[in-house]
């Protein structure tokens, strides 16, 4: 049937009419919370280069949680700031280290709340790299060591789900070798399978301190060229034993994650990341577009793609819409 029989406005015309049609939903199961957490206390210290962002001190964190948790969230992703960095990284795996208080603190005082940790080096290392550095370059197999050793520090903390970004190859199988001999059989892995080698993460280096000293990451992240390569990333990961794969960044990598739907049915994380953060940030600030509406779009675009959960430094702001029912 065509025109003027059919008519596809019908069905736009109400808002009712519309939300009986509606094809994708936001809920805030389907969000997770990036929080940024450093030593000292009573902080809560906003990051230039993206405004409502901080990084918090364990004091001022459990307030945030708090917050995030009475909205509604139901996971948070903690990234932390150490006070030492060394060649090796080792204040990433320490008992008392930054993370792994921060995670007893909270689950202290929210046991349900999903728990899930960045398992890297970055942040730890006084070179920047997300691994050990030999010779000039980032050794994949010295590093698997380290991710092992964080991974099971952090489970021991009481982490529900460890999250390797640091793109080595063979870490999902390590880590969970790992978690599975100190008896962490229950501890899932949320594995970055897909991550881009992407200027987009520039505020997130600002608020972790992890900018490489020397070079680049793209000896480890993916070229932005490719998607084929995708595929054999995120299945490398799901045969060595990812429970949840990523994509990062969103929005450019929209095709990428239409595409490991339909491939797996692992569920699929997809990550908003800082500068995709920034840029709706500043335009918005500038009075150049709508913060809420183009928040939406941006989110619901990453749903349709096929994103089962959404990693974003929006999730209290879409927590608060979704309570006051804007949708
Ligand atoms: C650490 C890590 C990065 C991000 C998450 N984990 C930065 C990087 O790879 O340099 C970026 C997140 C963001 O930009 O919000 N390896």
């Amino acid at each position: 049937m065509l025109f003027p029989e059919y008519r596809p406005r019908r069905l736009r015309r109400t808002d009712n009419l519309r939300a009986l049609v509606r094809e994708t939903h936001l809920r805030v199961e389907d969000l997770i919370y990036p929080l940024f957490v450093c030593e000292g206390e009573k902080i809560r210290q906003e990051i230039k280069s993206m405004p409502g962002i901080y990084r918090f001190s364990i004091d001022t964190l459990l307030e945030e949680v708090k917050q995030a948790f009475e909205l509604g969230l139901k996971a948070v992703l903690l990234f932390g700031i150490p006070s030492k960095k060394d060649e090796t990284g080792s204040s990433a795996y320490a008992k008392d280290g930054i993370i792994q208080r921060a995670v007893r603190r909270i689950k202290e005082r929210f046991p349900e709340l999903v728990v899930i940790t960045d398992v890297c080096l970055c942040e730890y290392t006084s070179h920047g790299h997300c691994g050990i550095v030999k010779d000039g370059e980032v050794d994949n197999d010295l590093t698997l060591e380290q991710l092992a050793r964080i991974a099971v520090s952090h489970a021991k903390a009481g982490a529900d789900i460890v999250a390797p970004s640091d793109m080595m190859d063979g870490r999902v199988a390590r880590i969970r070798e790992a978690l599975d001999e100190a008896d962490f059989t229950q501890v899932a892995i949320m594995s970055y399978a897909v991550k881009y080698c992407s200027a987009f993460y520039g505020p997130f280096r600002e608020a972790a301190d992890s900018a490489p000293k020397f070079g680049d990451r793209r000896s480890y992240q993916m070229d932005p060229a490719n998607s084929r390569e995708a595929l054999r990333e995120a299945y490398l990961d799901i045969e060595e034993g990812a429970d949840i794969i990523m994509v990062k960044p969103a929005l450019s990598y929209l095709d990428v994650v239409k595409m490991l739907r339909e491939e797996f049915n692992h569920p699929l994380a997809v990550y908003q990341v800082s500068g995709e953060y920034a840029m709706i940030k500043a335009a918005s600030q500038m009075g150049w577009l709508e913060e809420e509406r183009i928040l939406w779009e941006t989110l619901i675009s990453i749903k349709r793609a096929g994103a089962d959960l959404i990693i974003t430094y929006f999730a209290k702001k879409v927590a608060e819409l979704l309570l006051k029912g804007v949708k």
